[in-house]
């Protein structure tokens, strides 16, 4: 393979701001550089030191025994999760804190503070071992954005139970394998989840997964819309029953640093679901400290972050990372349009969060659908933005910038994995200058390069591909019940090395600019291009929303470009509009990137999490049958949809 080339220019910088800088826990490119420094020199030294901010019940021998590619992180320590989490912080200064502040989907309002989430945790984690769980056993999670799935997680790690969460929106059959492979011995479920006005029948996909589940003997149900749910006796227990005849006293297990603590499926290329395995010590760590140095996270913020607890983004910022700092989390239950395009506005002026950290998919769909919800509310109450999941297209970063950010508040775009458990690549907030759409530089201990095929870093401003030259704590250990498919999948191709799946560039800064997938570059007359960078030169010009390209097999060119584009609300698809787009890539970036074809659509079809499928979009371009004529927009996300219950 020849390396990626890279053609994205953006010239644009923002250095923090002062009043920001001052008050932040990093101030200065200089402070980062200098811990950066000490942290890479010196990696076992720099954590070892970090690790004094958990709370051990037995210190460990070692920072990091590497076996490569198998780590153990403070090695003999043992510890407990939820009491990191909870009891330091009910026993100091923050028992009455609130730690989750709740908004359900129709509009209830719920607040915890630290010691009513730890009574609500020590009574579910003795339901959990009056229902036979033990450490080491598995436990699924299937449940909608409700303060009771955080409780359940927290609960889980108190005794030393394996967490599975499975995204609600997932089907019954994604539920019954993900519980077969991790051989789950319990599902904590509800009746059901509200989502866009709609009831989610979680617990009737469960009934369908059991069926065909036999490690699974228990099903707590937490009782959320009401609405009428079979219970099989002998099999299915109320959770709010079970509450009420649970005592709120439950010593935390000490766990060794390296117990499991969560396996999370995620897809892989190829091939079903793997299981990412995380353990408890070096996990716990990274995420708090990416949390309290990213987002810059003090004990008077309100720290937003949307995603899911479906997703590892849910497990490290919405839970562990916020709690693990002592800090305030806000849950929310539903969509981001109900009951209209403007509700995450609201509930950030309501809540005055300070800290709101989305996905970029989310926000070029705020920015499809216009200023004026945004600008219904107050925002000031926000002070920094955050970004995740996929490379932001610098014009969607200008936008959240200047209309959610009002000019005032720093992006950090955060690049990261499941598999990286937390942040790897990232900008901090007081003391890096941003550049729209780049990750910036590596968090503290972290060593990302950027290689050519044989493994020889390509230089600033190549396109090449994203690895991490050393361990770090929050990494994954394995793939559940196959170690082999962990060597092979992510570090075989650079022996010794982690192979991230990414393309990127280091520009001359040092910045980091993920190019997406690898397996999203094409190939076209011998130029390896980033679909990313395509896709931004589109989104770049003020009538499109949102952009995907993919390749179409070219007997000349070895692949055509054909780009998928959502124009924004009113603005005319056709012929003119074709052309016109045409010539703005070739502006942008050049005569090689000149899309051969350009097919309007209504929407882009996306996973579950966001992403877009370019493998559907690849077969829809491969395609003989040309769908509709020019000027009408297509709708794939009804195909969408069909091709995700295949999941
Ligand atoms: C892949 C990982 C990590 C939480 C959510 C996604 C892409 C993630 C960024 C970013 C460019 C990004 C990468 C990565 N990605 N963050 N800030 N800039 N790309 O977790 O589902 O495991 O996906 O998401 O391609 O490999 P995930």
């Amino acid at each position: 393979m020849s390396d990626i080339d890279s053609v994205l220019k953006e010239a644009r910088v923002f250095p923090p701001p002062p009043e920001f800088q001052k008050k932040a826990h990093i101030k200065s490119l200089d402070e980062y550089r200098a811990l950066y420094k000490r942290s890479v020199e010196d990696p076992e030294g720099f954590w070892a030191e970090q690790a004094a901010t958990l709370e051990w019940t037995r210190k460990w021998d070692r920072a990091l025994e590497w076996n490569a590619p198998f780590a153990k992180w403070f090695v003999n320590g043992a510890l407990n999760l939820s009491a990191n989490c909870l009891d330091r912080h009910v026993a100091g200064p923050r028992p009455d804190k609130t730690a989750i502040i709740w908004e359900g989907e129709p509009g209830e309002v719920r607040r915890l503070t630290y010691a009513e989430l730890l009574r609500e945790v020590c009574r579910f984690a003795n339901v959990l071992k009056g229902l036979g769980v033990k450490k080491g056993d598995r436990v699924g999670i299937y449940m909608p954005m409700i303060p009771e799935a955080a409780a359940a997680m927290l609960a889980c790690t108190r005794i030393g139970a394996t967490h599975n969460v499975v995204f609600g929106g997932f089907s019954a059959e994604a539920v019954r394998d993900r519980m077969n492979d991790s051989e789950a011995k319990l599902i904590v479920t509800a009746d059901g989840g509200y989502r866009r006005g709609a009831v989610v029948p979680l617990k009737a996909n469960v009934d369908a997964a059991l069926a065909a589940c036999p490690t699974v003997k228990h099903v707590v149900v937490v009782k959320r819309t009401g609405q009428d749910v079979p219970m099989q006796a002998g099999r299915d227990v109320w959770w709010h029953e079970q509450m009420e005849k649970a005592s709120a006293e439950c010593a935390p297990e000490p766990l060794d640093s390296e117990h499991p603590l969560f396996i999370l499926y995620t897809s892989g290329t190829t091939g079903k679901p793997k299981g990412v395995v995380h353990s408890t010590g070096g996990y716990l760590l990274q995420v708090a400290l990416t949390t309290k140095y990213v987002f810059d996270l003090k004990d008077e913020d309100v720290y937003w972050c949307t995603a899911d607890i479906g997703w590892v983004t849910g497990h490290s910022y919405v839970v562990y990372g916020p709690l693990c700092n002592g800090g305030t989390t806000l849950m929310y239950e539903g969509a981001p349009n109900h009951p209209g395009p403007d509700r995450f506005w609201s509930i950030v002026e309501r809540h005055k969060a300070t800290i709101f950290y989305t996905a970029p998919t989310a926000i070029r769909a705020f920015l499809r659908w216009g200023d004026q919800w945004p600008k219904k509310h107050d925002l000031t109450s926000l002070r920094l933005l955050g970004t995740v999941g996929e490379p932001i297209n610098p014009e969607a970063w200008m936008w959240y910038r200047r209309v959610i950010g009002g000019d005032r508040c720093p992006i950090v775009d955060t690049w990261w994995q499941t598999e990286t458990g937390a942040i790897m690549i990232t900008p901090l907030p007081g003391a890096i200058p941003t550049k729209p759409g780049s990750g910036t530089l590596p968090f503290f201990g972290v060593v990302p390069e950027v290689v050519d095929k044989d493994g020889q870093p390509v230089g600033p401003e190549a396109g090449g591909y994203l690895v991490i030259q050393k361990p770090w704590p929050s990494m994954l250990r394995t793939i559940y019940g196959d170690p082999e498919r962990y060597v092979e999948q992510y570090w075989k191709r650079f022996p010794g090395i982690y192979f991230t799946g990414d393309g990127a560039r280091k520009d001359k800064d040092g910045y980091f600019w993920i190019m997406g997938r690898v397996d999203d570059v094409i190939n076209v007359a011998g130029h390896r291009l980033g679909t990313m960078e395509i896709e931004s030169a589109l989104v770049s010009h003020p009538k499109v929303a949102e952009a995907a390209v993919v390749g179409r097999p070219d007997e000349l060119k070895g692949s055509a470009l054909v780009c998928f584009v959502t124009p924004r609300s009113g603005t005319t698809a056709d012929e003119a509009l074709r052309t016109e787009l045409k010539g703005h890539v070739v502006k942008e970036i050049g005569a090689l990137a000149r899309p051969d074809d350009i097919r309007f659509t209504e929407a882009l079809p996306k996973t579950r999490s966001g992403k877009i499928m370019r493998r559907l979009l690849r077969d829809i371009a491969a395609g003989k049958a040309t769908v509709g004529d020019t000027t009408t927009l297509e709708d794939y996300s009804v195909l969408a949809k069909l091709r995700e219950e295949e999941e």
